[in-house]
């Protein structure tokens, strides 16, 4: 057994070395259910995505009483139907490096209540899934041979959703001599920044020096180019603290839309000699909120044109993986999605650097529940004992991440309706300003009323509201910070390529196949749709923006079907689990994309068997009017107009009469210039498979991800929207399958075989490159209509394009 845990060994990443610090990857661990079968694993893993769905698992015989239910029902599917419950286990092994005196774990999270073991001793537990923890395990390391063992368990109603399972989040060692720089000490803030100047802040501590006489720290701050555009050195105090005030100037500030990055380098050193260095990326930018602006980036005022998003990848379940979490930001921001709020826990540091990066502001959750549960097994068993360890690990593990913007303390707390839940917000609350005095606190209360009454409201830095639009204009003036933040809104649900006739607004709609209009016409019992919202943010001078519930579509929360099974994920998305958009995405991206314009068509147009029935078309277009066409005859030319509730955000044509052939629409813009035209057609019999990706690159990492949309369409490239084929995949050469999903909610259909029905026509396959380069073949068949699909990528090393600077 020895033998076989040290050859792991080799396959452990060393990420970065400088001086005496070193960083491994704990990649390859193996894993067991049982402390007797063991497989090798990848970390990230998570070890319920592989399936069975089944509806025995985690069943919840509750009443929902957020949701209005008053007697106990089966929820099934509310976790995801899939196995996460129970124990699991991993191990592996590592080598100290040469020279190096102190060990560090460090886990980005652990689902959940992971216990870890080095060398058959205790090193440490924590309790919260969600959430990174270090451990010091100095003490516990033999010379060779060294063992990590990590057990985990998961209870039942422990979770509102699929939480997953298992180590789904990086696990690193972290070696460093005796004295070293504490990264979670390390806080950089802006004080002051415009085009000519920022003034920065940076806090360092270093650890494990029984002197600091010798010792100086130094901090530097490189731009995106590498050069260095501010340094100093201090002399630490006697606890190992140093504070350093820099200038930058010209400094180029961060914000969605131009998201540059600094690097702040940290070093020691003892007389000359080295002791430690680390790295971390920054941003400079100002954020405030007041009565008078709102919320400010960089001293502009912004409404959030926010979404929220839980934490798993679709069919990769809530291993963390860089390419699926860069698909995932890309498709909010082509939305125009400025803002995600991490429903409703801490953000792995994968998804924050990404959003550092590419450009989105993030509100950081941490609690769905405080001292009184929402479902039995929830964050309530720990809270009194924990809640301060785990805001810590959240606010300095994350607090350098220009992206983040604000923090979130808690989700439709019970709490919220009383002085006891507002007397916890404050301490909260100011528990946080302790920690990072730059960021505004928030809190989303489902009981507007309530929170206002209280005082919970007026504990926290910013009210967020979730739902009740209706109540803002009365609360308002309650409020004493003089604004509203949407921290949820809207929860329409839809399914992609599902249209449902009659056209009717409606609460709780259910149909006998398990699915939702796209009509973008159905929410909840206590929800509304988009218009509801966009109109709550555009005519109010005091909302700063919202948070619509959800960005993507996610595992679990499968409302309004409680109890119909197979239902096993939400209906919420703007994008569905696969990440293919809905029509409601560009309901959004009309009103949000400023750079981009918007001109879609819902529904499709083959309808067999409605000839003659009357079939509502809906345009979401930024473009003020437009012309609809069916086969050339003119439905009429019609402008946006506040009259209706539909009529603001959407172009309708209520009374279509449906005949197969050509649906066309003609956008004017506001001069009443014909701007864009489009047009789709009726679909004939399926004469081929469609394969699209947007990524026909991947790097030789063993871990980059294409996704390819498989689409079903007829000899003249019309996509079959009702197309329900089986279709099986074969990936040779340098990469391999790793899922398949088709956004169908009610689909138990494994993601991690290769094969698949389309639904609606269309599913995305996602193919993982190897660790060596080379092409990669991908084969879709369809044996019911003997049709193939090939799609050729390649997996190469990228060679940085260097520009070469002129003299
Ligand atoms: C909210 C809740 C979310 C989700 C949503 C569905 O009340 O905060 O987690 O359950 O409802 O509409």
């Amino acid at each position: 057994m020895k033998q076989s845990l040290l050859a792991l060994f080799l396959t452990a990443s060393v990420v970065c070395g400088a001086q005496n610090r070193q960083e491994q990857n704990l990649k390859t661990w193996q894993f067991s259910r049982d402390g007797k079968v063991w497989q090798q694993v990848s970390v990230p893993h998570d070890w319920a995505i592989n399936g069975p769905f089944d509806r025995k698992w985690d069943i919840q015989h509750l009443a929902i009483t957020q949701d209005g239910q008053n007697k106990a029902i089966d929820h099934t599917g509310r976790s995801g139907a899939l196995p996460w419950l129970g124990e699991g286990r991993y191990r592996t092994v590592f080598t100290v490096p040469k020279g190096a005196k102190r060990a560090e774990l460090y886990f980005d999270g652990a689902m959940s209540e992971p216990v870890v073991y080095v060398n058959g001793q205790e090193a440490g537990r924590w309790n919260y899934g969600y959430n990174a923890f270090r451990l010091d395990i100095t003490q516990l390391l033999r010379r060779e041979n060294n063992e990590i063992t990590v057990r985990l368990h998961n209870v039942e109603e422990s979770s509102r959703w699929y939480p997953g399972a298992g180590l789904y989040r990086p696990v690193r060692l972290i070696f460093t001599g005796d004295i070293r720089i504490d990264p979670w000490e390390t806080f950089f803030r802006t004080l002051s920044a415009d085009a000519n100047n920022a003034n920065v802040s940076v806090n360092t501590q270093i650890k494990g020096a029984k002197s600091t006489k010798n010792i100086k720290t130094t901090v530097t701050i490189k731009n995106a180019d590498g050069r260095v555009v501010a340094q100093k050195t201090a002399s630490p105090d006697a606890q190992g603290r140093a504070s350093f005030n820099l200038d930058v100037a010209h400094p180029q500030l961060w914000s969605p839309e131009s998201p540059t990055l600094y690097t702040l380098i940290t070093t020691v050193k003892d007389g000359n000699k080295h002791l430690d260095r680390t790295s971390q990326r920054v941003g400079i930018r100002t954020i405030d909120v007041s009565r008078a602006h709102g919320f400010r980036l960089n001293g502009l005022s912004r409404k959030f044109q926010g979404v929220c998003l839980h934490h798993d990848l679709g069919p990769l379940g809530a291993a963390v993986n860089k390419s699926a979490i860069i698909r995932q930001i890309r498709l909010m921001k082509d939305m125009g999605v400025d803002a995600i709020r991490t429903s409703h826990n801490m953000p792995s540091q994968m998804q924050m650097e990404v959003c550092d990066s590419m450009g989105m502001m993030v509100m950081a959750e941490s609690f769905d529940a405080w001292a009184e549960p929402k479902v039995k097994n929830d964050y309530n068993r720990f809270y009194t004992q924990w809640w301060r360890k785990d805001l810590t690990n959240l606010i300095k593990g994350h607090r350098n991440h220009p992206s983040i913007v604000m923090w979130s303390i808690g989700n439709e707390i019970p709490e919220q309706w009383k002085t006891e839940g507002a007397r916890r917000a404050k301490e909260m609350t100011e528990f946080c300003h302790s920690l990072d005095n730059t960021r505004p606190v928030t809190a989303g209360g489902d009981n507007p009323k309530a929170c206002t009454d209280c005082g919970f409201y007026a504990a926290t830095d910013v009210p967020g509201f979730n739902y009740r639009g209706f109540l803002y204009d009365e609360l308002i003036n309650r409020q004493p910070q003089g604004f509203i933040l949407g921290t949820e809104t809207t929860s329409t649900v839809s399914s992609r390529g599902v249209y449902k006739f009659p056209v009717e607004t409606k609460k709780m709609a259910t149909y006998p196949d398990g699915q939702c209009s796209s009509y973008d016409v159905e929410c909840c019992g206590w929800s509304n749709l988009p218009d509801d919202d966009m109109r709550m943010q555009d005519d109010r001078t005091w909302t700063i923006g919202q948070f619509v519930w959800t960005g993507i579509d996610y595992l679990g929360e499968p409302t309004p079907y409680y109890s119909y099974w197979p239902s096993r994920s939400s209906y919420f998305g703007a994008v569905d689990l696969a990440g293919l958009p809905k029509d409601r995405y560009y309901l959004y991206r009309a009103q949000w994309n400023k750079r981009e314009h918007t001109l879609h068509l819902l529904p499709h147009w083959t309808w067999p068997g409605r000839e003659g029935k009357n079939t509502p078309v809906y345009c979401y277009t930024d473009y003020p009017q437009a012309e609809l066409f069916v086969n050339g005859r003119s439905q009429g030319r019609i402008a946006k107009c506040d009259t209706a509730r539909l009529d603001r955000y959407r172009l309708r044509w209520n009374n279509v009469v449906y005949e197969p052939g050509e649906l066309k629409v003609v956008a004017y813009d506001a001069d009443g210039r014909k701007a864009a035209e489009k047009i789709i057609r009726t679909a004939g019999q399926p004469a081929a498979l469609r394969l699209e990706t947007d990524c026909k690159q991947l790097s030789p990492n063993g871990e980059d991800l294409a996704y390819i949309t498989v689409t079903m369409v007829d000899e003249d490239g019309n996509e079959c929207p009702d197309a329900d084929d089986l279709i099986s995949f074969e990936v040779s050469g340098a990469g391999s399958f790793r899922a398949v999903c088709n956004g169908d909610a009610t689909s138990l259909e494994s993601f991690t075989t290769p094969q698949m029905r389309l639904f609606h026509g269309k599913l995305v396959l996602t193919v993982q490159s190897s660790e060596h380069e080379g092409s990669i073949t991908v084969k879709a068949k369809d044996a019911r209509h003997h049709l193939t699909g090939i799609l050729q990528l390649i997996n190469i090393k990228q060679v940085p394009i260097r520009i070469k600077a002129r003299k």
